[in-house]
């Protein structure tokens, strides 16, 4: 709790290039939650270098995330937005977090197990710590509500398990987190597989739709979307392809599968599909443009990026010096 508000924290990757479903899953949500919490949302670039980045084109997409947050509607102001390399307690407490985590742990990660399979070619330390760096990222800011999808969930229960420890050992230090259970984003699925996630590292381009697409490739990618022989807009488990671009056209529109199903009732694929891109590319058009002028407004994101990460260090030193006074660090003569 902070001036009686519960304090959130969530954080985004730079890597890849952002899709529809990592805006409307989360980005679009986090920007509902910053009245009601004290929000710290990060850009987690020191988690991309687990895996090799070129470095010039991830300092670009830190940038560019940072400006589409604020383009999503989180005020910079109001939301603790920063980068986490430019807080250097993130490493710090992971590095004494790391003493409290166990191997067995780590090893039965899943998301650890499929990127190692992935890159066979570098299984680094880093990519096997990746979630107790994430755990140090919500413990040094005394978080209370951890908005991640499924995915994340096993890291966040790492996440309390060490906290958990350590305060058994040192007293109450941390708070522990708690996912946030609120209403839940919308799932988006992969247009050319609707039983996979949609993800921007999917290797079929016309499966995502990247936030930066122009409206003709939104327009495109919508009508070849895979569906069904059913021909009929309908709910349904049986036509999942459809039923995620109904899903789509809600979180677009606002309008529930009820009424859309009413909406295209003797309508075909035909007349669905492109009404999908257009609800699509009127969200994501603005967005684009928003984007596009905080880009040029070079100072404005630059005193942003200054005064968050102050204010992020702010609260992640207080939180690191009592760590660091509990383990048996000698104090800093000053
Ligand atoms: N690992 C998260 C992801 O890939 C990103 C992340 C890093 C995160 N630190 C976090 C999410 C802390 C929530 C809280 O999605």
């Amino acid at each position: 709790m902070r001036d009686g508000k519960k304090v959130l924290f969530s954080g985004m990757q730079a890597t890849g290039n952002l899709t529809l479903g990592n805006y409307l899953g989360a980005l679009k949500n986090w920007v509902s939650l910053s009245d009601e919490y004290e929000c710290f949302y990060s850009v987690v670039d020191e988690h991309s270098i687990t895996v090799r980045q070129d470095p010039s084109v991830l300092r670009q997409r830190a940038r560019k995330l940072f400006a589409l947050y604020i383009a999503a509607g989180l005020d910079p102001e109001k939301n603790c937005i920063y980068y986490q390399s430019h807080v250097s307690c993130h490493a710090e407490l992971a590095w004494i977090l790391n003493c409290f985590t166990y191997m067995g742990e780590l090893q039965r990660m899943t998301q650890f197990k499929d990127k190692s399979s992935k890159h066979a070619d570098n299984i680094n330390a880093g990519l096997f710590t990746y979630p107790v760096l994430m755990a140090a990222d919500i413990l040094l800011y005394q978080t209370d509500v951890v908005p991640v999808g499924k995915d994340q969930l096993q890291h966040l229960e790492l996440t309390r398990d060490i906290a958990q420890r350590f305060n058994a050992i040192y007293g109450d230090v941390f708070t522990i987190p708690e996912p946030y259970l609120g209403k839940a984003g919308a799932k988006i699925m992969s247009l050319q597989d609707p039983s996979k996630k949609m993800s921007k590292s999917d290797e079929n381009e016309n499966a995502s739709i990247y936030l930066m697409d122009d409206p003709d490739t939104i327009m495109r990618k919508f009508k070849r979307a895979v569906t069904d022989s059913e021909a009929s807009v309908r709910y349904r488990e049986e036509q999942p392809g459809i039923r995620n671009l109904i899903d789509i056209y809600s979180a677009c529109t606002g309008k529930t599968p009820e009424e859309i199903e009413k909406e295209f009732d003797g309508k075909g694929y035909g007349e669905f599909k492109p009404a999908v891109g257009e609800a699509v590319v009127s969200i994501l058009k603005p967005l684009q443009d928003r984007c596009a002028d905080l880009e040029k407004n070079k100072d404005y994101i630059d005193q942003a990026i200054k005064n968050n990460a102050e204010k992020a260090e702010y609260f992640a030193q207080k939180t690191l010096r009592k760590v660091q006074k509990k383990v048996g660090f000698p104090e800093k003569i000053r």
